[in-house]
């Protein structure tokens, strides 16, 4: 009896996931919605009295289930990352150079242009074609993890369609879009004035929101799609492009876009640009742009990612093309000057509220004194404002036709809005300083950087937090954060104990940072992420830093006169001393990064130097190659480098690095390391042994 049901509810999901897939992915539906709905009512019928017979890729599991506290965050060991964008004809033809040059060839490429979807991208797991876990794109690196809520959209595959002959990976990650069409969202603002409901600005915003409920069965209330477009590691599939992978992706029951141009020459992605800027009024869903792919995997895989190799930011061999922004008119009110982190005084325009692209913009930066002057910009005109993808909204222009009179020319401040002190431009500098470090704004700029996400992201002590703390003088610097007791929140606004207690454990725990992430919350001038953990792989401890000259420091590949002049003097200031002496008296001890066991770092400890050019590839690829295994590069022959790759026309480096007794390479010894890098044995920096 059981048997026959089993076997029932098995020809039910199949049936049930087969028909969803020919309505909600192929918009091609063989059946009628009466008859799909009295199918589910069986499956439901038959799960409510066998409850222990439900599988997870049931349709019934789409409904949603109990709401749940929050989010777990799920850590990828390939991040999503970001694309760069491409504004022009112009930029797309520079880019296809760049990977020509990249690649050292003439020969032309070929290329997938796809649509640039406006959602939301996730990351989709499947185990042995199941549907196991969804993540929302996050940092990249680490997402949000809403498998529940993905499960409810009814394009998402719960399990993968396998065709004979098709061999589907034991685990696959997809990548794609999930977006909420136009005419999906008017109807869920239409319902949400009704119940008299926040309005969503946008269908991103409200398919963001929707993505993001910890109610799951809310989520599956709103008519959200998915679009897939990549996955996380092709090597499983046999594909030898993009073009065959979105194909493959379609096979296994993904709802790939229609309007994709696959095997084109650049001049035709220009082409397709210009259509699909024709149609995108026409489309059912928002995009910005159009994505372009360079199509050949294997090509994709040399080209690899820009960034440092721990920490990429975009694919080398992909560039988002953007749509021209989208532009509105209103008045500048006023204008409001910032002071930021460095001192750094921004003025930002306040604006008539004005929908631009579906978005409301009340606020512009002005950028500097210079803008506002080659500009005319004056309080009262009337302004072009425009929106450039998701780039902060800009004044474009006065329209000096609606001059009235009464406008009046802005001026930058002589003294610091917020501490009065004098401020300063330097020759040649486009910004203007307020030059006291103790100036209020910048103290606590720098504090809750130090705490916030892109800092130690210490959790309960946000932006609102600090700005409590800092005014009621209770944190003044960094090294009284750590000197806060329980007993100093548990009475303040809006703390209680539980939420005190959870600060200073949190306090605690962000005691021992590593060390990029330390010099990252620093918020030391042009020391972001990327430079910090440069800095972290080269010298491996904060007191060789502090110490570093700045000709050593200039050594480094990726630091420039500005980075290390900013580095210098931040660490020859007295009070920086003297913080970071009260911080480690207070606990603070950087720890070792995590070693990375997704990527193994077999050149650690070498540096390379190039000389000559290299027949199989760029300079800047043979660079990246040797980055990409832990090594390091550099430009000049200095004491630090361990070896020289020799090409055609060598320079006198080889002759030089000879007399110094460095390893030297030709260049096919240098692709078999590249190959085999376990072969090299460090048996230390000048006397490298090589097979
Ligand atoms: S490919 C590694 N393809 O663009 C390549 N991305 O700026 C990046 N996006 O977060 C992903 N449509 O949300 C790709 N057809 C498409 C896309 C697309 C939209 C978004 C995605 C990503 C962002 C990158």
């Amino acid at each position: 009896m059981s048997e026959a049901t089993a076997q029932r509810l098995a020809e039910l999901r199949d049936q049930l996931n087969f028909h969803a897939h020919r309505y909600y992915v192929l918009d091609d539906p063989l059946i009628s919605d009466g008859e799909y709905d009295r199918l589910f009512q069986e499956l439901l019928a038959l799960e409510a009295e066998h409850p222990e017979l439900v599988t997870p890729d049931s349709p019934s599991q789409r409904v949603g289930g109990e709401p749940r506290p929050e989010f777990r965050t799920v850590t990828r060991a390939i991040p999503m990352l970001s694309l760069d964008n491409a504004f022009s004809a112009a930029d797309l033809l520079k880019f296809e150079e760049r990977l020509q040059r990249f690649l050292n060839s003439d020969e032309p490429l070929t290329y997938v242009a796809e649509p640039k979807l406006d959602g939301l991208a996730v990351e989709l797991v499947y185990e042995q074609g199941l549907l196991q876990e969804g993540s929302t794109r996050g940092n990249g690196r680490t997402g949000e993890e809403i498998t529940a809520n993905l499960k409810t959209i009814p394009s998402i595959p719960l399990r993968l369609i396998s065709r004979p002959g098709q061999i589907i990976p034991a685990r696959l990650a997809v990548r794609g879009e999930v977006f909420l069409s136009v005419a999906g969202f008017s109807a869920l603002n239409a319902q949400r004035r009704e119940k008299g409901e926040p309005l969503f600005a946008n269908p991103r915003n409200a398919a963001a929101g929707s993505l993001r409920q910890l109610d799951s069965r809310i989520t599956a209330q709103r008519p959200l799609d998915f679009f897939g477009y990549g996955v996380a590691d092709s090597s499983e599939l046999a594909c030898a492009g993009q073009g065959e992978l979105l194909a493959a992706l379609a096979a296994m029951g993904f709802k790939i876009n229609p309007h994709v141009r696959t095997n084109a020459t650049m001049a035709e992605v220009i082409d397709h640009f210009h259509l699909l800027a024709e149609i995108r009024l026409q489309l059912d869903y928002e995009i910005d742009g159009m994505v372009v792919k360079v199509d050949s995997l294997e090509l994709q895989q040399r080209l690899g990612n820009i960034g440092a190799p721990e920490n990429p930011r975009c694919p080398r061999w992909a560039i988002a093309a953007k749509f021209p922004a989208t532009q509105a008119t209103t008045r500048l009110l006023a204008v409001e000057f910032q002071v930021g982190r460095t001192g750094a005084i921004t003025p930002v325009a306040l604006l008539e509220p004005v929908s631009v692209g579906g978005v409301t913009v009340s606020r512009a930066t002005l950028h500097n004194e210079d803008m506002i002057r080659s500009k005319d910009l004056r309080t009262g005109d009337t302004v072009l404002i425009q929106r450039a993808g998701d780039v902060i909204p800009e004044v474009v222009k006065p329209v000096p036709e609606m001059r009235q009179g009464s406008e009046e020319p802005i001026r930058m401040p002589t003294l610091c809005p917020e501490c009065g002190h004098p401020l300063v431009r330097p020759e040649n500098e486009a910004v203007t300083r307020c030059p006291n470090p103790q100036c209020p704004a910048q103290r606590l700029r720098a504090l809750v950087h130090y705490t916030s996400k892109a800092g130690l992201d210490i959790e309960g002590l946000g932006k609102k937090v600090m700005e409590q703390l800092f005014s009621l003088g209770l944190v003044t610097d960094i090294p009284d954060i750590y000197r806060l007791r329980a007993k100093d929140l548990r009475g303040l606004a809006g703390w209680a104990e539980i939420s005190a207690d959870n600060a200073i454990a949190a306090i605690e725990a962000s005691k021992t940072p590593t060390l990029g992430r330390f010099l990252t919350a620093l918020g030391i001038r042009h020391v972001g992420e990327g430079v910090a953990s440069l800095l972290e792989r080269h010298f491996h401890t904060l007191n060789q830093i502090q110490q570093a000259t700045l000709e050593e420091l200039l050594e480094i590949d990726g630091i420039g006169l500005q980075i290390a002049e900013s580095l210098t003097r931040f660490f020859e200031k007295p009070e920086n001393r003297e913080m970071l002496e009260q911080l480690f008296e207070l606990g603070l001890t950087i720890t070792e990064p995590v070693a990375d066991e997704t990527r193994s770092r077999p050149l650690a400890g070498t540096v390379f130097l190039f000389t000559g050019s290299l027949a199989a590839f760029s300079r800047d690829e043979a660079k990246a190659r040797v980055k990409a295994l832990g090594g390091q590069v550099a430009s000049t022959l200095n004491k630090k480098v361990t070896h020289v790759v020799i090409g055609d026309k060598p320079g006198s480096k080889a002759r030089k690095a000879a007399e110094q007794g460095v390893t030297i390479l030709a260049e096919e010894q240098f692709t078999t390391l590249l190959r085999q890098p376990e072969l090299i044995t460090n048996s230390g920096p000048h006397q490298l042994a090589l097979f």
